[in-house]
């Protein structure tokens, strides 16, 4: 049983569940900082999760910024990914901004170049239909994509 769930201000037990999906994925993904920002992101940007038997299966942290939606975090919980998951939860994400009148999403990642787990990520979300539309090169110390979808 599977529900998609948007929360304006996430509630603690919210954090703390995105929190621990964001603590697997430190070492080999993430930095080691990462989970703790992402708690204070959470104090000011949404979040939509696609919830199954009860627990966040995969997350979408996401704000506003000049004027286009824009992806902060994303992730599906490790011993769930390549279920789907993550594509059914991109799908209402664009669902939700089309009802408020976006046709477009935006997003920073890490480029595969600087740190090659990252094909898996950029993969997929080419296969959700975003392209690089640029490399910066000075941002964090990997740099950084900037990947955009519109439609
Ligand atoms: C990236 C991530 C969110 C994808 O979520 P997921 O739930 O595993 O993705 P899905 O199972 O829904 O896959 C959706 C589609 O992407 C494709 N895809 C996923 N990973 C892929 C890969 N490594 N290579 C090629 N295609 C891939 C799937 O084949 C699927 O395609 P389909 O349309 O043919 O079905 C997840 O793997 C993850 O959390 N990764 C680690 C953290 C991360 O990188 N987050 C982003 C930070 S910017």
């Amino acid at each position: 049983m599977s529900r998609i769930v948007i929360e304006k201000q996430a509630n603690q037990n919210i954090i703390n569940s995105i929190y621990k999906i964001a603590l697997d994925y430190t070492g080999d993904y993430f930095t080691i900082n990462l989970p703790e920002d992402t708690k204070n992101d959470l104090v000011f940007q949404h979040v939509m999760y696609l919830e199954c038997n009860n627990d966040i299966a995969s997350f979408i942290i996401f704000t506003c910024w000049d004027g286009s939606p824009h992806i902060t975090l994303m992730a599906t919980q490790r011993e769930s990914c390549g279920k789907g998951y993550g594509k059914e939860l991109m799908k209402h994400f664009v669902i939700y901004l089309t009802e408020l009148g976006f046709n477009r999403i935006e997003l920073f990642t890490v480029p595969p170049d600087t740190k090659p787990i990252y094909k898996n990520t950029v993969a997929f979300y080419e296969r959700m239909g975003f392209e690089i539309e640029k490399v910066y090169s000075q941002l964090w110390e990997t740099g950084a994509l900037k990947m955009i979808k519109t439609w």
